[in-house]
């Protein structure tokens, strides 16, 4: 892929990123539950690192930086903790998709492997927390 279609794809997908972080925080603050609120957390913080690591990686392959004012975060907002953890995994695997061919992005395609463990790991303790009542009952964004 040229550096210049990769630099749009990247852009795209952290921007992506920069909007989830935006609607998990909205729902870890307006949490009621101890629980959903440190859960949510933890999905926070993974997104966080998980983001910077492909914007840095990122700039690394191409050998170029991000301008100011590159980062515009795209909105995102879904009435609970479970479809936005879905639509993540979603937007994750497109990129996975996009970038897995070229040889050149392997090790950006390697984060992004692992990241999607990660998810896994958080659509189970999201679909625990659903069983008991936690997520699925006390978070809710208003439109
Ligand atoms: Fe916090």
């Amino acid at each position: 892929m040229k550096t210049s279609d990769y630099n749009k794809v990247a852009l795209t997908f952290i921007n992506k990123l920069e909007g989830y972080k935006t609607f998990f925080k909205n729902l870890h603050w307006s949490a009621n539950h101890l629980t959903a609120h440190r859960l949510i957390d933890d999905i926070l913080s993974d997104l966080i690192e998980f983001q910077d690591t492909i914007a840095e990686c990122s700039q690394g392959y191409m050998g170029v930086q991000f301008s100011l004012g590159d980062i515009k975060p795209k909105y995102i907002n879904f009435s609970n903790t479970n479809d936005g953890l879905v639509a993540l995994m979603k937007d994750v695997d497109d990129f996975c998709d996009t970038i897995e061919s070229d040889k050149e992005l392997r090790g950006i395609t390697n984060a992004v492997n692992d990241y999607q463990q990660e998810l896994l790991k958080y659509k189970y303790l999201v679909m625990l927390s659903r069983k008991d009542g936690v997520v699925n009952s006390v978070i809710n964004l208003k439109q």
